[in-house]
């Protein structure tokens, strides 16, 4: 392994492997143009009295720097994100507007950190609509949705009940990936919330499966953990009123973690193939 060189800076390839470590860990901006190694400052006095305040060093002129502009709050032009959002939302259409319209919108401070928009993957109107929670690394890269490991898992869990992607439909709670892939925030959450409930009636399926936790608690209303409620199947009601059957199971990505849950799975694929193998609905 190349080592850094001893006035500081890093040879190409210990940088690129630092950079590839950060981002995987989460950070997504840089706040200075050169580090600042505190370890090398001056450490405060420990010998605070009333009388006598505890000595501070002077900050270093790169911490006092104002952050940078995308750190701000962007502009939603006096509405609130999910305001903005439930017009920006009802007036699409159509699934391409929808996406147009996903790529105007300011209000989610995920779309700041992220790669790109992962939008959706599948064929619209398929009687079955997965919705995950959110794009991970890969998907940030690619641009689709599950095409990670978890996503691999997907496609052999469908194909386990003859189904594959040109046979459902796929999208996420929130459509820009949450940095180091952490749990999208409640009000990430709630700002993205109009889109895929617009994407959804857009997508017109029969039936909606729930991968994990966020997606069942965020669609279904579901309280209790996946574990729990995996296996269940809920009434989804549609923006216009029109209830669909929807399926909450456990998310492929903690299958990977447990494989032992690998069975429930199992036997909601099989639940979900009896559901489908049931009367379809009249055109
Ligand atoms: N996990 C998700 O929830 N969605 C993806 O697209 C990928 C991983």
């Amino acid at each position: 392994m190349a080592m850094a060189p001893d006035d500081g800076t890093l040879d190409a390839e210990t940088a690129a492997a630092a950079l590839l470590w950060w981002t995987a860990t989460g950070v997504g901006f840089t706040l200075n143009e050169r580090p600042t190694d505190h370890f090398a400052a001056p450490a405060p006095s420990i010998e605070g009295r009333p009388d006598r305040p505890l000595a501070v060093p002077a900050a270093p002129p790169a911490l006092v720097r104002p952050p940078l502009a995308r750190l701000e709050p962007p502009a939603l032009a006096g509405a609130s994100a999910p305001t903005a959002a439930a017009e920006l939302a009802a007036s699409a259409q159509d699934l391409s507007s929808l996406r147009a319209a996903l790529e105007r919108f300011e209000g989610c401070a995920l779309k700041r950190t992220a790669t790109q928009l992962v939008f959706s993957d599948g064929v619209p109107g398929s009687r079955v609509m997965f919705v995950g929670e959110g794009p991970g690394g890969d998907e940030d890269r690619i641009g689709r949705p599950f095409v990670g490991r978890a996503g691999q898992l997907l496609d052999r869990m469908l194909s386990a009940i003859g189904l594959d992607r040109s046979r459902v439909y796929i999208a996420n709670v929130v459509p820009w990936r949450p940095p180091g892939n952490r749990t999208p925030t409640p009000e990430e959450t709630q700002a993205c919330l109009p889109f895929i409930k617009r994407q959804i009636d857009l997508a017109d399926p029969e039936i909606l499966v729930c991968l994990g936790a966020l997606s069942a608690q965020t669609l279904l209303g579901v309280k209790s953990g996946i574990t729990r409620a995996r296996g269940s199947w809920f009434s989804y009601q549609r923006e216009d009123e029109r209830p669909i059957r929807a399926l909450a199971m456990l998310h492929p990505a903690y299958l990977l973690r447990q494989p032992s849950q690998k069975r429930a799975a199992w036997a909601d694929m099989r639940a979900l193939a009896a559901a489908l193998a049931g009367a379809p609905r009249p055109q």
